[in-house]
C-alpha cells in the first residue's frame, strides 16, 4: 500500500513523464521538418523511453492497488532554432526531472515506503545516464557549431541511436 500522498505524488509523476514525452515528440517533429532525419528518430526513440517511464509508474500503482490518475498533458513548444537548442532543452528538463525524481525518494525515506524507494532506485540511475548523454551531445555540437557538413555527419550518427 502507499499513503494518498505518495499515490498523488506518483500521479503526479506520470504526468510528468506524459509531458517529456510530449515534448520529444514535438521535437521529433521539428528535427523531421527541418530535414534532420537522425535526431527526428533519436527523439522519437526518446519519447518511447518517456512513455515507457509512464506505465513504469502505472503498472507499479496498479501492483500497489492505487488509484492511477491521468491528468491532462499541458501543451509543449513546436519549434526550435536549431538540434542544439533542441538538447539544450532537453539536459535543462532532464535536470528538472531528477529533482522532482529525487522528491519523490525524499517522500519515501520520509513515510518510510520502503517499496517505492525500492521501485525509485532505477528512475535515480536512469536520470544519471539521462543527464549524462544529453551533456555529450550538446559538448559534441559545441564542437561542430555553424559547420553544415558536420552537423549532416552528426545528424546521421543520432539516427544510429
Ligand atoms: Fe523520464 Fe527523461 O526522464
Amino acid at each position: 500500500m502507499v499513503s494518498n500522498k505518495m499515490q498523488d505524488a506518483l500521479n503526479a509523476q506520470i504526468n510528468a513523464e506524459m509531458w517529456s514525452a510530449y515534448l520529444y515528440m514535438a521535437m521529433s517533429l521539428d528535427a523531421s521538418f527541418k530535414g534532420l532525419n537522425g535526431a527526428a528518430s533519436w527523439f522519437r526513440k526518446q519519447y518511447d523511453e518517456e512513455m515507457s517511464h509512464a506505465f513504469k509508474f502505472i503498472d507499479y500503482l496498479k501492483g500497489q492497488l492505487a488509484k492511477v490518475e491521468l491528468k491532462p498533458v499541458a501543451e509543449v513548444p513546436s519549434s526550435w532554432e536549431s538540434i542544439a537548442a533542441m538538447f539544450s532543452q532537453t539536459l535543462e528538463h532532464e535536470k528538472k526531472v531528477t529533482s522532482m525524481i529525487h522528491s519523490l525518494c525524499c517522500l519515501a525515506s520520509d513515510e518510510k515506503d520502503f517499496a517505492t524507494a525500492n521501485f525509485l532506485q532505477w528512475f535515480v540511475n536512469e536520470q544519471v545516464e539521462e543527464e549524462a548523454t544529453a551533456s555529450g551531445i550538446i559538448d559534441a555540437l559545441k564542437y561542430i557549431g555553424d559547420d553544415k557538413a558536420a552537423v549532416y555527419m552528426f545528424d546521421k550518427e543520432l539516427g544510429s541511436r
